[in-house]
């Protein structure tokens, strides 16, 4: 678990992270991250629109983790796409966590509806307010999730920092070459959230049979296959005895033929790409 990637600006960054989406606000959250921490994970990755941060932060507080061994993710909610409404977005979010900075801020939905009406002006006013961030030391790094080429080309088109990381929905259900490949050739780090395909994926009994092979779960080898593609991915659970065994995922490899069965898997369980991703 303390095994890094490392970002386009020299950031290390823990190759699997503890994800918390619709882990509920309270002590849910706060338990669940304090148990990961205990469980060795080192990245946490909130938002916030999951509107957990600050028991997010108060898990990271109990812990009595040093601040420099951790990194966490928070991100840019839809409300608040502008260079100013960023800059005090940021703030609220540091406050809630309790922390001086964050490892990594992303802009967390390209096309939020409150922002289509000047999209991509407001975009590009959003990006310079996360380059603003960067600079102001509140990130260590800045990214971007659920983005597709055009809204990297309108962000590119007038920023001077290249996103860090692109956080998308990634599974066997759905590789998304097209995004991942661009994110490759601009030296941007995928991220995996759902990458249990939200849980959906487990119960496929084709994954029980290749995950029979190695003696490992379901779970386990869907975040194995993950980290074979060179994807970094976001396991959430609010269960302790899951938590753990999500961190179990170094001392067994997917062969290349079990990984063609797995990338094989293509629309099982009617899991797709979040439609909203699409429409621009
Ligand atoms: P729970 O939080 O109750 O443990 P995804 O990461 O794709 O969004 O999937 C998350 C879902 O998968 C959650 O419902 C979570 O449930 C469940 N989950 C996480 N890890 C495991 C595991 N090791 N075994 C079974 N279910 C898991």
């Amino acid at each position: 678990m303390t095994d890094t990637f490392t970002l386009n600006n020299g950031v290390e960054i823990p190759v699997v992270g503890f994800g918390t989406w619709q882990t509920p606000d309270g002590d849910v959250a706060q338990k669940s991250v304090e148990a990961a921490i205990a469980a060795g994970y080192r990245h946490i990755d909130t938002a916030a629109m999951y509107g957990n941060e600050e028991t997010v932060g108060a898990g990271i507080h109990a812990s009595g983790i040093k601040r420099d061994e951790l990194f966490v993710t928070t991100k840019l909610n839809n409300n608040a796409h502008s260079f100013d409404l960023s800059q005090q977005a940021i703030d609220t979010s540091l406050t809630k966590l309790g922390l001086d900075y964050v490892d990594l801020y992303l802009i967390h939905w390209p096309n939020p509806v409150s922002a289509r009406d000047s999209y991509p002006d407001s975009l590009a006013d959003t990006w310079r307010g996360m380059e603003a961030i960067y600079k102001a030391g509140k990130a260590r790094a800045i990214g971007i999730s659920n983005f597709r080429q055009a809204h990297l080309d309108v962000i590119t088109a007038t920023g001077s920092v290249m996103p860090a990381v692109n956080q998308i929905f990634l599974n066997p259900s759905d590789l998304q070459p097209e995004v991942t490949a661009m994110n490759d050739k601009n030296k941007i780090l995928n991220e995996a959230y759902s990458p249990l395909g939200t849980g959906k994926l487990l119960s496929d009994a084709r994954l029980a049979t290749v995950a029979g092979h190695y003696g490992k779960s379901v779970a386990q080898v869907l975040l194995r296959w993950s980290l074979q593609h060179g994807f970094l991915p976001l396991a959430k659970s609010v269960h302790e005895d899951r938590i753990r065994q999500n961190t179990e995922l170094f001392d067994f490899s997917i062969s290349a033929e079990d990984m063609k069965t797995l990338d094989g898997l293509r629309g099982v369980a009617g899991l797709a790409t979040n439609p909203d991703t699409t429409t621009w």
